[in-house]
């Protein structure tokens, strides 16, 4: 499973980048309104750094609004990819960005059945939620087992972000249930590094060399 960072902020895309392990980033319109900056100056910066997907969403609820807004995006940089919600106008807009080669990724998606439609329409990566389905008593890695089994039983090429991930279990879950990505707030990637053991073997080894024999 690789790693995507979800994030619009540059500093945190910039010091996970730093860890050799960021294969892409995603956004959405909540985390580009934190940053106060212009949507399509922050793309372009973030694709400067990172040369895997970038997710951008786009705002229009119809498809030709998407698509228009949608082709303007990828014409930032070649990494970007579209990202549409999972609704019969998405889906359009996501067949006519399949024609002409432009990468989609399918965002709220929260049953298998949905994950299935996006993928006959020509999606690049979907994205269910995991907290999301949580924090309503459902549970959201048993979609993701779902997605994959069905993806890996029909040969669909379509690759499962793993989203709205909100702690470190979420992500070993979804390695384990065969997400091919998880897109993973700043916050937990950190969290992902911690261990008491590790601490305390570095302090111990520390400790020990301080008191060495030096003669
Ligand atoms: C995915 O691409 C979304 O940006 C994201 O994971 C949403 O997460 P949230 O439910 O924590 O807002």
């Amino acid at each position: 499973m690789k790693f995507f960072i979800d994030t619009a902020n540059i500093e945190e895309i910039k010091e996970a980048y730093s860890y050799g392990i960021l294969s892409g980033v995603t956004t959405n319109p909540s985390l580009v309104a934190k940053e106060n900056v212009s949507f399509e100056d922050r793309l372009k910066e973030i694709t400067e750094i990172v040369s895997g997907s970038v997710s951008a969403e786009v705002i229009s609820l119809d498809a030709e609004g998407m698509i228009e807004e949608g082709r303007k995006l990828a014409s930032i940089a070649e990494n970007i990819t579209i990202k549409v919600p999972m609704t019969p106008e998405g889906l359009k807009a996501v067949h006519v960005f399949k024609k002409e080669g432009i990468k989609t990724n399918v965002t709220l998606i929260f049953s298998a059945n949905q994950a299935l439609l996006a993928a006959r329409a020509g999606a690049t990566y979907v994205s269910p939620f995991l907290g999301r389905l949580d924090d309503i008593g459902h549970n959201g890695l048993d979609l993701i087992s779902d997605i994959a089994e069905i993806f890996t039983l029909h040969k669909i090429d379509t690759e499962i972000i793993a989203a709205s991930i909100r702690h470190p279990q979420h992500v070993t879950e979804a390695a384990l249930r065969g997400a091919h990505i998880a897109t993973v707030p700043y916050k937990v990637i950190m969290q992902l590094f911690k261990h008491p053991l590790t601490d305390q073997g570095i302090e111990k080894f520390l400790a020990d060399w301080n008191s060495r024999n030096k003669s």
